[in-house]
């Protein structure tokens, strides 16, 4: 039988994160020929991720520029992928999640009527501004998508309220748990002596990341004087703030943060040491998506600096809430984690509410079911 062609298609460090085991399974797969495409919307923060993970992109779009624009980086997708799409020919086109890399791909590979295959599917807020431009990018990618690989069993709800066949939507579990299984080691050290040299049992440390669009601006100066005040609050407290590469974001953070010594303001970290400082740390505050599950696998209590989130499932878990970025509000629920144990306790039971380490399999089996390859059994991720 002629193998199938599949091209993954990811630009920013979170994509390369999640879709590195799944990259890996496909090249497994003898009746698969799995070739990568990067658009590079990040670049540095990529490299990183796919050195670690040992891929190397059959194609490079190579697209990021200094405070890049939505339409830019849209339109220089779109314009690199179809030479690629019709070189190439593919047979379906991987992408994942929420970015503009993800739509774009998904709209190219339509135009020339290429199968697209979804992963990470049906995440929503159901709030078409938060987060902007993510919430319309992935329901843009959904009416797109002809297999959607939901991660959660709430994933596949919000697909099927929206009208997709419930027959070409799977539940996978999150590729990112796959990836922990890798990356997570007790006895990690890290590259950064600073890093290794924090006192984790009797200092608790504070893993921060915020730098989200819908936060620019206000959003991040409330931020800021809340964890200069958590600070000041609480002698026991050290702050590792991982800044993202954003000049927006930078600008502000280190104008605001810059000046205190237990405030640590690194550069984001690669993929297996943020895992492992997540993994040492006391608890996390951010605004990212991907932290919000990752934390929980590790068992690490989780304030979400925004007012609405795609991931429910951690917080009704109960080791995930959000706080939005009221400054009042977020020192009042940083504080009650710090100053009460029983606080803590509560919200850090370790669980597995997004994926049990065989996503990435899964989604392989399906492909291959998909493209009648070979026919193989799917257990989906029920939890
Ligand atoms: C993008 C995604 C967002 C995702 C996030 C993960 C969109 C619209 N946004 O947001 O969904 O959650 O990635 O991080 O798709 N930069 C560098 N080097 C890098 C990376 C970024 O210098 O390696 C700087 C550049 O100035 C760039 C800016 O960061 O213009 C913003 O990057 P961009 O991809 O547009 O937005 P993010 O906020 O990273």
């Amino acid at each position: 039988m002629e193998k199938k062609k599949i091209i993954t298609i990811f630009g920013t460090r979170p994509e390369a994160i999640k879709m590195a085991p799944l990259v890996k399974e496909l090249e497994k797969r003898e009746g698969i020929v799995s070739k990568v495409c990067v658009t590079a919307q990040h670049r540095e923060m990529l490299d990183q991720v796919l050195e670690y993970f040992d891929i190397n992109p059959d194609f490079d779009l190579n697209i990021m520029k200094n405070k890049q624009s939505l339409t830019g980086i849209t339109n220089r997708v779109l314009e690199g992928l179809e030479e690629i799409f019709s070189k190439e020919k593919p047979d379906m086109v991987l992408v994942h999640g929420d970015t503009t890399t993800t739509f774009s791909g998904a709209l190219a590979a339509f135009y020339q009527q290429i199968k697209v295959g979804h992963v990470e599917a049906g995440l929503r807020t159901h709030n078409k501004y938060f987060p902007f431009p993510e919430e319309m990018n992935r329901k843009l990618t959904a009416s797109l998508a002809d297999l959607h690989f939901a991660p959660t069993k709430n994933s596949k709800k919000n697909l099927i309220k929206e009208g997709v066949n419930e027959k070409d939507i799977y539940i996978t579990g999150n590729t990112v748990i796959d990836a922990m299984h890798h990356t997570v080691k007790e006895d990690f050290k890290f590259s950064i002596d600073l890093l290794n040299n924090i006192d984790y049992i009797n200092k608790k440390v504070i893993l921060i990341t915020a730098h989200r669009r819908e936060n620019w601006g206000e959003g991040i100066n409330n931020i800021c004087e809340a964890l200069n005040r958590i600070v000041k609050e609480n002698e026991d407290v050290e702050l590792i703030y991982l800044v993202h590469l954003n000049p927006i974001v930078r600008d502000v953070v280190y104008e605001k943060l810059g000046n205190n010594e237990r405030i640590h303001l690194l550069n984001p970290l690669d993929t297996n040491e943020t895992h492992n400082l997540m993994n040492k740390c006391f608890m996390v505050m951010t605004d990212s998506g991907g932290l919000q599950e990752e934390a929980p696998h590790l068992g690490k209590p989780v304030l979400v600096l925004r007012d609405v989130t795609e991931r429910p499932e951690a917080v009704e878990y109960g080791t995930v809430k959000l706080v939005g970025t009221d400054v009042e509000k977020i020192v009042y629920e940083a504080n009650k984690l710090i100053k009460n144990e029983d606080e803590y306790l509560k919200m850090s039971r370790a669980t597995n509410p997004y994926g049990d380490g065989y996503a990435s399999k899964r989604i392989a089996d399906i492909i291959e079911n998909y493209f009648n390859i070979r026919k193989l059994e799917i257990k989906e991720f029920l939890k």
